[in-house]
Formats: structure tokens, C-alpha cells, sequence
């Protein structure tokens, strides 16, 4: 075993045996059951771990995360972590959380990724297209992966509330609202962009509040 690889066997036991030391009962508690109320779909980046920034501890918040925090309607890994998390564990919040300086972001507005990541990008380049004006209109490189990356969350929102399984557990009124957030790694503060939806919101009409909301951020 490398040194680097040890360093968090040996952090996993202090930390073990911390939580232990705290609450006897800690592990014993957790094996019972999973009850989180939230599910947080998030970006890989290492600098955005969803437990650690919104103080939750283990058990509360199911997590899926890919390079962009992209929920693509094909996507069987994404739609079998909802459809677990929406009907199994009846979260009561799905949260799209971006970042600003998203690498993903930057490299589909670069096209420069290549190779198989080019075609996963791909998706965010369709949310460029989308508000193709709106992100021309901003031409500070940085400035403009953070707007695409909040367009981005907005997107993705939206594609969770069409999707069939969260559609179909509006329709049997489940409590159930999807959010939107971005994360400034500059400051580690959580944005809510605005958009929050249950099963009585108009998809619309909070596509477009939100989307004044991101602009007048922009000053657009
Ligand atoms: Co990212």
C-alpha cells in the first residue's frame, strides 16, 4: 500500500473512532436505516462535496454526481438514483447544484474536450444553444462559464420535473420539490438561482422567473 492510500485508512479509523467516542450509538443508528430527506445532484468536481458544505452528516442526504451535474433523460445511472431516492426513500427536496468555474462547462464552451467526454458535454452545449444570446452577450471568459453553468442548473432542473418519474410521483401528490443551486468556490456560499418546484408550480412560469433571476445577476 502507498503511503498516499494509507494516509485515509488512517483518517477513516480516527475518524471512526471520533463519531464513536461522540455517540456510542452512532454506527448502530445509521446500520437501522437510510431516511434521507434530500437529494443533491451535483458536479464531480473535488471541491464541491455535498455533506461537508451543507453540514449534513452521513445519513441525510443521497448523492449523485457527474461532470457537469447533468440529468440527461437517457441516462439510466441519473434516472435510477432519482427513481431510488423519489420512490424508496421519498426524499422530500431533489437539488441541481453547479458551480461557478466548472471545468465541464468551461471546456464544452471551449469545445476543446475530446475523446468520450466530448459527447457528454455535448449536453451542455445544447443549454449554450439554448440561451445562445444571453451567453454572447457576456464576454469575460470566467463570467461567462459561471452564467452557462447557472443556465446549466436551470436546464437540469427542469429536465428532473419532466421526467416520468418525478412526474409521476406529483400525480400522487407526493411531497416532493425540486431546487436549484450554484456554488461559488470562491466564497463556498450555496445561490439559490430560484427556481423551486412542486407538483402545483407551473414549469414555465418558473423556468422564467428564474431565468430573470440569473440575468438581472448578470446585470442582463
Ligand atoms: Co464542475
Amino acid at each position: 500500500m502507498t503511503q498516499r492510500l494509507q494516509r485515509l485508512l488512517d483518517n477513516n479509523r480516527a475518524w471512526a473512532r471520533h463519531e464513536a467516542e461522540r455517540d456510542p450509538a452512532y454506527f448502530s443508528k445509521l446500520l437501522d436505516q437510510q431516511a434521507p430527506e434530500y437529494l443533491w445532484i451535483g458536479c464531480s468536481d473535488s471541491r464541491v462535496p455535498a455533506n461537508q458544505i451543507t453540514g449534513l452528516a452521513p445519513g441525510e442526504v443521497f448523492v449523485h454526481r457527474n461532470v457537469g451535474n447533468l440529468v440527461v433523460h437517457t441516462d439510466l445511472n441519473c434516472l435510477a438514483v432519482i427513481d431510488f431516492a423519489v420512490d424508496l426513500l421519498q426524499v422530500r427536496h431533489v437539488i441541481v447544484v453547479g458551480h461557478h468555474g466548472c471545468s465541464g462547462v468551461r471546456m464544452a464552451l471551449r469545445r476543446s474536450a475530446g475523446g468520450l467526454a466530448e459527447h457528454w458535454l455535448r449536453h451542455l452545449q445544447d443549454v449554450q444553444g439554448r440561451h445562445a444570446s444571453l451567453v454572447e452577450s457576456v464576454t469575460d471568459a470566467d463570467e461567462k462559464v459561471n452564467l452557462l453553468a447557472e443556465l446549466n442548473v436551470l436546464e437540469q432542473a427542469s429536465n428532473v420535473c419532466e421526467s416520468t418519474i418525478v412526474r409521476e410521483a406529483w400525480r400522487r401528490h407526493a411531497d416532493l420539490t425540486v431546487s436549484g443551486w450554484i456554488y461559488s468556490l470562491r466564497d463556498g456560499l450555496l445561490i439559490d438561482v430560484g427556481f423551486n418546484v412542486d407538483g402545483h408550480t407551473d414549469l414555465d412560469s418558473a423556468r422564467a422567473a428564474s431565468l430573470a433571476l440569473i440575468r438581472s445577476r448578470y446585470g442582463r
